[in-house]
């Protein structure tokens, strides 16, 4: 049994975004896992202000809503990123939750090429949706997923989930139209590959 947390960054409460995530969950649920879903859109997080206290013992000096997700961000198995796509990159809700990474950092004695200091190492998948479905729709944001929670940060990539073709031009929510709700709840069935769903 695995610990999973999932923060759906943005997208409305019943849209595409929130109907894959809770997909996922149920999945996971199914397979045995303990699941928790926070919906971003409900809590106040800010980016990082680059201030730099945490760099000098000091917990981070913003007291929002972030500090309530760090027990949960250090004692989660599985995080998992649920995004509808902005402008071709993941939501801003999304983006400002992980530059908050940055106060999770420790120092590193032997830190490798290009890392500066060492973060609580997790596994981590991206589900997102959007509107369009191009080879080259989700691009920017799979780079960045790829880059920096990976390369960087270190956590454990678990898979990715890429549901495009899930709006119309009016932003109708239309994703029950698609396989994407099945594939996220096999996908969150099968993520520790114990279970075949
Ligand atoms: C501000 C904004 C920017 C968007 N940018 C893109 C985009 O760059 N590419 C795309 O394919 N869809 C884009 N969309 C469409 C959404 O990604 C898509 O409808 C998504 O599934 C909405 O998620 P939701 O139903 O959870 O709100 C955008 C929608 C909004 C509101």
């Amino acid at each position: 049994m695995k610990n999973i947390l999932i923060l759906l960054g943005g997208g409305r409460a019943n849209g595409n975004t929130a109907q894959l995530a809770e997909a996922f969950q149920k999945g996971a649920a199914e397979a045995g896992h303990a699941t928790e879903l926070i919906s971003l859109n409900k809590r106040n997080i800010n980016g990082c202000t680059g201030c730099n206290a945490c760099r000098y013992g000091k917990p981070c000096v913003q007291k929002d809503d972030f500090s309530s997700l760090i027990p949960k961000i250090k004692t989660a198995d599985l995080i998992v990123f649920a995004s509808p796509l902005y402008f071709w990159t993941i939501s801003s809700k999304i983006k400002a939750l992980i530059e908050r990474f940055y106060c999770l950092a420790e120092k590193d004695s032997n830190p490798p090429l290009g890392r500066y200091e060492t973060y609580p190492v997790r596994d981590c998948a991206l589900l997102m949706t959007a509107a369009d479905n191009f080879f080259w729709t989700f691009e920017q944001a799979v780079s960045y997923y790829q880059f920096t929670m990976i390369n960087y940060i270190g956590f454990r990539d678990k898979g990715m989930l890429l549901a495009g073709g899930c709006g119309d031009t009016n932003g109708n929510p239309q994703i029950t139209k698609t396989a994407h709700l099945q594939a996220a709840y096999d996908f969150g069935k099968t993520v520790y590959g114990t279970q075949t769903p």
